[in-house]
């Protein structure tokens, strides 16, 4: 088992697979992308498989898959099923879900049991603002399909930004009526170079929750693997809603995760500069026992909580 200085058991393990992505969020990457890892940089599927096997025999035993875009990186399926015959609890994976539709089957054959998906708005101009390019229809066919392979939960992610969809937040909510869906209000981070970060952009958990009370009364619930996030649910929904509040509550003190990138780095904490790299015991063909201390400093690296605001890191290169 792995226990940080805390007393946090640490169980659940982000990869982020690739930092490439097929759109250009406005909360998470600038118009132009971000200069990219070469490929020399990026560690082989085999590479991230041994380290993944290193982390479950420390005591990981759910992983979730993330990006950039974990659907553009080829041989994901082929990964997803070498995970699964580890001992895994669960594998998940995080996507825009603009690629999701025609693999939603094979990622559930694959091995994986639940997705999250993106999406911030209900109004197919705004959606394609936000995310620069991307097609709402192509989501929605992807969330139908993760439902009718039997994905489960589904979970949808919303960052709330004023001037945006703050107005929308009650009909996202209402999605949770007919369709067993877990729709999450992400509060907007200060990460990477999020172009539309500023204190005017910015709205609290408390506020969203405010809007709510315009659909009825909401009762604690629960949804499978929800880490960060706070879930209620209306009295007769299918779903649920959530509420992760990065900013305005403390969740560090629950926090049971840690995050490997393609390039090879293990952080900590999703805030902080502080990592540890693999890549080259990996490259290199180092024992396990050497990949084995670094999942130990990493642990010991993990701080007591977040302190916003002095890294230049992408979250697409972190996968969130
Ligand atoms: P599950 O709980 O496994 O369903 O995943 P999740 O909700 O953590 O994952 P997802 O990839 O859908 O991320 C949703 C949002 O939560 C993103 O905005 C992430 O940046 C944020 N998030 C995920 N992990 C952490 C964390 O450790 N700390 C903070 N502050 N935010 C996080
Ligand atoms: N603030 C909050 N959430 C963000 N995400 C990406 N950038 C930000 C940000 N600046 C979310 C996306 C995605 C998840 C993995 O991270 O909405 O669903
Ligand atoms: Fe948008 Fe996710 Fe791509 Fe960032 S990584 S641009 S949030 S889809």
């Amino acid at each position: 088992m792995l226990m940080d200085r805390y007393q946090r058991k640490i169980n659940y393990l982000r990869i982020s697979v690739t930092d490439k992505c097929n759109l250009r969020c406005r909360y998470c990457l600038p118009e132009t992308g971000v200069d990219l890892k070469s490929h020399e940089h990026i560690l082989r599927w085999e590479e991230l498989h041994r380290m993944v096997k290193v982390f479950v025999e420390e005591g990981i035993d759910r992983v979730r898959i993330t990006g950039g875009e974990p659907l553009v990186r080829k041989g994901l399926l082929h990964f997803i099923e070498k995970l699964s015959l580890l001992n895994l609890k669960e594998i998940s994976i995080t996507t825009n879900g603009q690629l999701l539709k025609p693999v939603a089957a094979q990622l559930k054959e694959a091995g994986i049991t639940r997705v999250n998906i993106s999406l911030d708005t209900l109004d197919a101009e705004k959606y394609t603002w936000i995310t620069r390019g991307g097609d709402l229809k192509k989501v929605f066919e992807g969330i139908h399909a993760a439902l009718e392979t039997g994905l489960d939960p589904v979970k949808l992610n919303a960052v709330v930004v004023r001037g945006f969809n703050e107005d929308e937040v009650t009909d996202l909510a209402r999605l949770t009526k007919d369709l067993p869906l877990h729709v999450r209000f992400i509060e907007l981070m200060p990460v990477g170079t999020c172009t539309i970060w500023g204190k005017d952009s910015f709205v609290s958990t408390d506020e969203t929750m405010e809007r709510m009370k315009k659909i009825g009364l909401l009762a604690p619930a629960q949804v499978t693997g929800s880490g960060p996030a706070q879930v209620w649910q209306f009295e007769g929904f299918k779903g649920t809603v959530g509420f992760i509040s990065a900013i305005s509550k403390h969740i560090c003190h629950r926090c049971n995760r840690i995050r490997l990138t393609a390039d090879g780095r293990i952080y900590p904490c999703l805030h902080g500069e502080n990592y540890v790299n693999c890549f080259d015991l990996l490259r290199d063909g180092e024992s396990e026992e050497k990949l084995r201390r670094i999942v130990q400093q990493v642990i010991s690296l993990k701080p007591d909580q977040h302190h916003l605001g002095s890294q230049e890191r992408m979250m697409s290169a972190l996968g969130g």
